[in-house]
């Protein structure tokens, strides 16, 4: 597929892109080879190999929306750690409170001051009453599932294709031409992921219905939005209908708004109406620092803590030992009262609006059949001219190749944005003037690789 633009042309970009990426980073490139001695693949995690550059980008210092990396190069950065520094790097509130806390102990498998506080707040701003915690969204969704297979003695978790929702094993599960298929990925997987994870197409109801009538479905793990197949919207009305079948059904509903909570303080399921039994957020909600939450309604509380009493003493599978640790517990409270405030959220949604309006703007110029998505702070831009509705669709219309031509010629220029699909963050530090930034280097590389008319 071509989606408009010139592959001849893009691809005499990206080699010079590279060249000129290697010339402008002698030093994050020493660094890469010193440490790739004693890393394995040479990086700390095997995936940031996975950027769009010839050797990984070291990173000096984050503040705010920019970071600057190893020989001195500052960035306005769009992807903010794929959401992990939504709220900005290192925001002063969250500094100070580890700060302070640094000195009054970290971990001590007993609960802090600060635990009560962050629990009524998450309370208050989800509209569920009874929370745990973990260290990543990853943990908190495997912990979900192990609960609610606990609560209601089913055993299968109901999926959308497309979906991820961390290194969760039950998710990976995507439909092949119909059929539920484990992803052949999976490093070391033995068990067979298809007895107990359904799949069906998000914005699918008779496929939603269909799965649920079989009586055996614990819960829906979903996203109220789709985000990591590029961007993937509900239809008007999916999901008030999606949520009676699931009622009615006497399954149960984790939304997962690690990502959507790009939506409002409260996510999308506040700002839309939603009631799930129970909740998933991880990533920003301590500033960046690793930890994750999860609630449960009242109903579905109860029926937790009756599995547990009923269940023969010994571990529950659930929890690591630094989970709720209180050093975890203070950044999240400095960051959920200080940080991801109404009026941080204002300043988000407006800045977005203008970058989502402005990728549209380029867009249109190049006359390209490609859209653009916004989700509060989140914008994604595809290639397609009509939004996809399902991960079947979204998955079809991803472009490697281009989007690492994007990513690369955008780092060169001093701007960053996620490594994997098109999505762009912006944070409380953003500027108008960042956003035009963005928005000029966008139209100089469609400029540069659009395919010309042959006369
Ligand atoms: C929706 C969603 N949930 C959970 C996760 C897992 O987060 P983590 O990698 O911090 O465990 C991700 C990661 O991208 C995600 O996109």
């Amino acid at each position: 597929m071509s989606a408009g633009v010139n592959r001849q042309r893009m691809q005499a970009l990206v080699a010079a892109e590279r060249d000129s990426y290697i010339a402008r980073n002698p030093e994050s490139a020493r660094l890469a080879a010193e440490a790739g001695k004693n890393l394995l693949f040479g990086v700390p995690m095997h995936w940031m190999n996975d950027w769009s550059t010839p050797f990984p980008l070291t990173v000096r210092e984050a503040s705010g929306a920019r970071f600057r990396d190893a020989d001195g190069h500052e960035y306005v950065d769009f992807c903010l750690g794929d959401t992990g520094a939504m709220f900005g790097h290192a925001p002063q509130p969250v500094a100070q409170a580890i700060a302070r806390q640094a000195k009054r102990g970290y971990t001590a498998m007993l609960p802090s001051e600060d635990a009560g506080p962050v629990a009524a707040e998450l309370a208050r701003r989800f509209g569920l009453p009874c929370w745990q915690f973990a260290l990543s969204a990853s943990d908190a969704n495997r912990f979900v599932l192990r609960w609610l297979r606990a609560a209601t003695g089913r055993s299968k978790v109901l999926v959308f294709n497309g979906c991820y929702h961390g290194t969760v094993d039950d998710v990976f599960v995507d439909l092949v031409d119909g059929v539920p298929t484990q992803r052949d990925s999976l490093l070391g997987q033995v068990h067979a992921l298809t007895d107990h994870t359904v799949v069906v197409e998000f914005n699918d109801l008779p496929a939603l219905e269909a799965a649920l009538q079989q009586g055996d479905i614990a819960c829906l793990l979903a996203e109220p939005v789709m985000t990591n197949v590029g961007m993937v919207l509900p239809q008007p009305d999916y999901w008030e209908a999606a949520q009676q079948l699931i009622k009615r059904h006497g399954a149960l509903l984790v939304i997962d708004e690690t990502h959507t909570i790009s939506s409002g303080p409260g996510g999308y399921v506040r700002a839309h109406g939603m009631m799930p039994d129970a909740l998933v957020i991880g990533k920003p909600i301590g500033g960046g620092i690793p930890c994750a939450a999860y609630g449960f309604t009242e109903e579905l509380a109860r029926r937790v803590e009756q599995a547990k009493r009923s269940a023969p003493p010994g571990h529950s599978g659930i929890g690591t030992t630094l989970s709720a640790n209180m050093f975890a517990m203070a950044a999240m409270r400095a960051n959920l009262e200080q940080v991801m405030t109404e009026p941080a959220y204002h300043h988000m949604f407006a800045l977005a609006a203008q970058l989502a309006q402005g990728l549209r703007d380029v867009i249109a110029r190049h006359g390209l059949p490609w859209c653009v998505t916004q989700i509060g702070a989140r914008t994604e831009f595809q290639f397609t001219d009509q939004p996809p509705r399902n991960g079947s669709e979204a998955h079809a219309v991803m472009d490697f190749e281009l989007e690492q031509a994007i990513h690369l010629y955008l780092l060169n220029r001093g701007l960053l944005i996620t490594p994997f699909h098109n999505m762009l963050l912006v944070c409380p530090s953003t500027t108008a003037q960042d956003v035009a930034r963005l928005l000029s280097a966008f139209d100089d590389f469609l400029a540069d690789t659009i395919q010309k008319q042959i006369c």
